[in-house]
């Protein structure tokens, strides 16, 4: 193991979109940067588009002239990888193929210092597979930056099985002196951010397919119940299924087909159809030709007036949440009866499991999400058997307060309990297996996601206890594995402790 040297000379290897933005990251922190590509246009369009953002930041107030002049004068091209004998670090953000990347490591070996790290910004290449074509595997890490890079505050520092502790410090400190935030990770398929982003859209996925509600729907609950700036379609359109249903397909098959990661079938076969999103204007929704989203077909739901007498069925707190919240509405609770329209709570469970458990008459049995949304979109569903008349009724009073509401087919945990709980678990399997430390993990997912809390902090506001209680009801009414929970998650909840709670 070699003592690391502070990181000063650094080497960027491919010059294309991330490659560019770590060259003009690293000089503007204030080391010397140079830059090669196969393709030495690239490399010059690079440098003068760096320089070029530069000119702008200063137009802005953004950046003082003299240190862009110096950013400037720190950046350079080589015309090729001889010109770094001296570098203590490189980084390559060359094309993402394993024979491409081991090919130029074990090439840059031989003219790199032997203690000068290689850094690879693979996003889905092992890091270990990697260094362990190299003669010192030691040496080599990742350093995966999100695009734009300048902008994505949040890189993910990658140790490999063999990686040296004193390189990963140096990395570590070289991404606080840029200013951004650096999270220690595993070299795991997915790293962090990839794989605790696989329960949003993979869950919403699965709730389309099982036809429960229609993407406007799901992506309305989810943006104004739980506050994702971007609803679960609205983010795979912009992603663009030919990146996501590969990214849910590697980290499945990386992981031997975990039920957590399970991907969704609808996912392949619209990817097969060419409907990827904004890219090919058509996706979850369509787009005009200048890139303007077109208005979604939302089905009718069933006008109703307020009923006449409104029950609630069922024992415990959620039933207590509804009766509360019935009472805020200015209703007065009758015990359940028959063609009464009759509320009833599910958690992690569905509409008609609550139905049968209390005896309630399908017909006007109505299920509301008492975990989410009660103060902001309200999400209601249906048992197979429910009357429109009821559906009218049950929306009607919904709505009495003037707050959206939305009425979905019968699914266990409706629509958010299922994709936060979800959410939750997956941030607690990481921890688990000790992929990143909680605080880390609930940093790198805000940043690199742009999800409205840290998944461990929001399982706390929740409460842990809460969660599994959903994830358990989810178990208990689809039998179906992905739902179990995280040791991590059934510990902290029943000793009642926090979920970014690490043992020593
Ligand atoms: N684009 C993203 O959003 C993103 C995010 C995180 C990580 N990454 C990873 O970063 C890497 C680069 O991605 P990108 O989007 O910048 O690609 P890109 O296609 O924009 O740029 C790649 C550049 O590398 C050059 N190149 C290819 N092989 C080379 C070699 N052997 N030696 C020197 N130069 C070579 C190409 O000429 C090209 O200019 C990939 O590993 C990718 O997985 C990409």
């Amino acid at each position: 193991m070699v003592a690391q040297r502070a990181i000063e000379r650094i080497a960027v290897v491919g010059a294309g979109a991330m490659g560019r933005g770590i060259a003009q990251l690293m000089a503007q922190c204030g080391c010397k940067v140079l830059v090669f590509d196969l393709d030495p246009a690239a490399t010059t369009d690079a440098l003068a588009s760096v320089v070029k953002v530069w000119e702008r930041l200063v137009e802005k107030g953004r950046m003082t002239a003299a240190d862009a002049e110096a950013a400037r004068a720190r950046l350079s091209q080589a015309d090729s990888l001889a010109g770094f004998a001296d570098c203590d670090l490189v980084v390559e953000a060359i094309v993402e193929r394993l024979d491409a990347k081991t090919a130029l490591f074990c090439e840059l070996e031989k003219i790199i210092a032997p203690d000068a790290i290689l850094a690879t910004n693979t996003s889905s290449l092992s890091v270990t597979e990697i260094a362990a074509a190299c003669a010192r595997p030691g040496c080599v890490a990742g350093l995966h930056f999100f695009n734009p890079v300048p902008l994505m505050k949040l890189v993910e520092i990658v140790a490999g099985e063999r990686t040296d502790p004193p390189v990963i410090d140096a990395l570590a400190a070289l991404i606080e002196r840029t200013g951004h935030r650096g999270v220690q990770v595993g070299d795991t398929p997915g790293f962090l951010v990839n794989h605790a982003g696989r329960a949003y859209t993979t869950e919403a996925l699965k709730i389309l397919a099982e036809g429960v509600a229609p993407p406007a729907t799901i992506d309305a609950i989810v943006r104004e119940a739980a506050g994702f700036r971007m609803g679960p379609f609205e983010l795979l359109d912009l992603t663009s299924l030919d990146v996501s249903v590969p990214a849910m397909e590697t980290i499945y098959r990386g992981f031997y087909q975990e039920p957590r990661l399970r991907p969704v079938e609808l996912g392949r076969r619209r990817l097969a159809a060419g409907l990827l999103g904004r890219k090919t204007g058509e996706g979850f929704y369509n787009y005009s030709e200048s890139g303007e989203r077109l208005p979604a077909d939302i089905p009718e739901e069933p006008a109703g007036a307020l009923p006449d007498r409104t029950a609630v069925a069922g024992t415990g707190w959620a039933a207590e949440r509804l009766r509360d919240w019935c009472a805020r509405l200015g209703v007065d609770v009758v015990d359940p009866a028959p063609q009464t329209l009759t509320l009833v709570a599910p958690v992690g469970t569905d509409t008609t499991t609550e139905c049968a458990r209390f005896q309630t008459d399908p017909e006007w049995t109505i299920g509301v999400d008492v975990c989410f949304g009660l103060d902001s979109h309200r999400t209601l569903a249906t048992s197979p058997a429910t009357r429109p008349e009821a559906a009218g009724q049950a929306l009607a009073l919904a709505c009495k307060d003037g707050v959206a509401a939305a009425l979905v087919h019968d699914s266990a945990g409706l629509i958010l309990q299922r994709i936060v709980a979800l959410i939750v678990n997956l941030a607690c399997d990481i921890a688990q297996q000790r992929i990143a430390r909680p605080a880390d993990i609930d940093a790198a997912v805000k940043l690199g996601l742009a999800y409205p809390h840290g998944p461990l902090e929001w399982g706390d506001a929740i409460g842990p206890a809460l969660v599994l209680e959903i994830l358990e009801g989810l178990v208990a009414t689809t039998g179906d594995p992905r739902y179990r929970p995280s040791p991590w998650l059934s510990r902290r909840a029943r000793l009642g402790l926090s979920l970014l709670r690490q043992e020593p």
